[in-house]
C-alpha cells in the first residue's frame, strides 16, 4: 500500500475544539493554547470564528484574539478563521487575518439549524466572502459538514456532497474539507467520497477530511483517506470539540492520536508528539476536563525500549 509521504495536519482545537464549551475561556488562555500548538510544530491552526457571538458565545472574543495571533511571528504558520458572511469578513480583515474558512453542509436541515440558511442560501452568502478573500490573496477553505450523515435527516448521498463541493470550488474555495460532523462515517464511505470527488475534477491536492471520533471510527477513516492518497486531515489537540448545532456530536479526532498513528506509519507531518501532549494537557487543565484521547491517556511509546514515552 502506498501512502502519501507527507501529510498536513490542520489543527482545529482553538475553534472547533472550544466552540461547544459553555464556560468562557479567557482570551489569554486561548492565545497560550495557540502558542503551544505552534511550538509543537503544527503549521495550520484554525484560530477562531467571526460568527455571531449569540450563535457561539465562546468565540465572542475573536476580534481581540485574532489581533493578538496576527502579531505572532508567522514562520510559515497559517491561522485560518471561520467566516459566515461579509460582516464576519470585515471583522476578520480588521483583526489582520490572512486565511479564511467558510462552512456549509450536505444537508439542508443541518445548515438551517446551524446557520439559519438552506445550502443554496449559504452559498449565496459565501460568494462575496470568498470573492473578497481572493481579492486579498487569502488562503480559502470550505467545509462541507454532515457529509457522512445528518443528525436530523439521516443518510446523505455522495452526489449531494460532491455537488456542494463543486459549487464551493466554483466560488473560489481552494480546499474542500469533507466533514463527518457527528462521527458516523466508516472507511468504505471515505473511499466512495474520495473517488466521487476525483471523478468530479476535485483532485487530491484540494481535498481534506474532518473526522469526529464519536463512534471510534476516526482513525480508521484517516487510514482510508491515506489509502486514497488524501494528505490533509483535521484534528483537535486534546480531542475536544463538537458543533453545538449537531446533537450527539462528540469530540474531534485528537491531534495526539493522529500524530501517533502517522509517526508509527513513517509519514511526515512536522509536529512532535511531546509538544502536542503539552498543549493537550494545558487545554484539558484550562477546561477542567480529563483528556479523552487514547494517546493522551496512555502516552506515547518508544519502539526502541518498549517503554511509555511521554
Ligand atoms: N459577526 C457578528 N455578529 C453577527 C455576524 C457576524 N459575522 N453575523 C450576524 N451577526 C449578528 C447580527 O448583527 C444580529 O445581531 P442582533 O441580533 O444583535 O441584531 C445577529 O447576529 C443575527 O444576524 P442575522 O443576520 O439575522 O443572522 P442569523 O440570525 O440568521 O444568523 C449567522 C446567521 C450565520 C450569522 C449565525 O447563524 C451564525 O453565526 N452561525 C454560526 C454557527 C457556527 O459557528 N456553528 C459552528 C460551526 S460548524
Ligand atoms: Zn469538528
Amino acid at each position: 500500500m502506498k501512502y502519501p509521504r507527507t501529510v498536513r495536519i490542520y489543527e482545529v482545537g482553538p475553534r472547533d475544539g472550544l466552540q461547544n464549551e459553555a464556560e468562557p475561556l479567557p482570551t489569554e488562555s486561548k492565545l497560550r493554547f495557540i502558542q503551544l500548538l505552534r511550538a509543537a510544530g503544527l503549521r495550520e491552526i484554525e484560530a477562531t470564528s467571526f460568527v455571531s457571538p449569540r450563535a457561539i458565545p465562546q468565540l465572542a472574543d475573536a476580534d481581540e484574539l485574532m489581533t493578538l495571533v496576527a502579531k505572532l511571528p508567522r514562520d510559515g504558520v497559517r491561522y485560518p478563521v471561520l467566516v459566515p458572511n461579509l460582516r464576519g469578513m470585515a471583522r476578520a480583515e480588521d483583526a489582520q487575518a490572512h486565511a479564511v474558512a467558510v462552512f456549509t453542509a450536505a444537508s439542508d436541515e443541518f445548515t438551517k439549524r446551524n446557520i439559519g440558511m438552506t445550502i443554496d442560501e449559504s452559498l449565496e452568502a459565501f460568494a462575496p466572502v470568498l470573492a473578497r478573500a481572493k481579492e486579498l490573496k487569502w488562503w480559502r477553505r470550505a467545509y462541507v459538514s454532515t457529509a457522512f450523515g445528518c443528525p436530523f435527516t439521516g443518510a446523505v448521498a455522495v452526489d449531494k456532497v460532491v455537488d456542494v463541493s463543486k459549487r464551493l470550488i466554483d466560488l473560489g474555495a481552494e480546499e474542500i474539507c469533507i466533514g463527518d460532523t457527528i462521527g458516523v462515517g466508516v472507511p468504505s464511505q471515505v473511499h466512495e467520497l474520495t473517488e466521487a470527488h476525483i471523478k468530479a475534477g476535485i483532485g487530491l491536492d484540494r481535498l481534506a477530511y474532518h473526522f469526529h471520533d464519536t463512534r471510534g471510527t476516526a482513525l480508521a477513516n484517516v487510514v482510508a483517506g491515506l489509502e486514497d492518497g488524501v494528505s490533509c486531515f483535521d484534528s483537535s489537540t486534546g480531542g475536544t470539540g463538537g458543533c453545538p448545532y449537531a446533537p450527539g456530536a462528540a469530540g474531534n479526532l485528537a491531534t495526539e492520536d493522529l500524530v501517533y498513528l502517522l509517526d508509527g506509519m513513517g509519514i511526515d507531518h512536522g509536529a512532535n508528539l511531546a509538544g502536542v501532549l503539552d498543549a493537550a494537557h494545558f487545554i484539558s487543565g484550562a477546561l477542567g476536563k480529563p483528556l479523552s484521547s487514547k494517546v493522551g491517556q496512555a502516552g506515547g511509546w518508544d519502539s526502541a525500549t518498549g517503554q511509555r514515552l511521554i
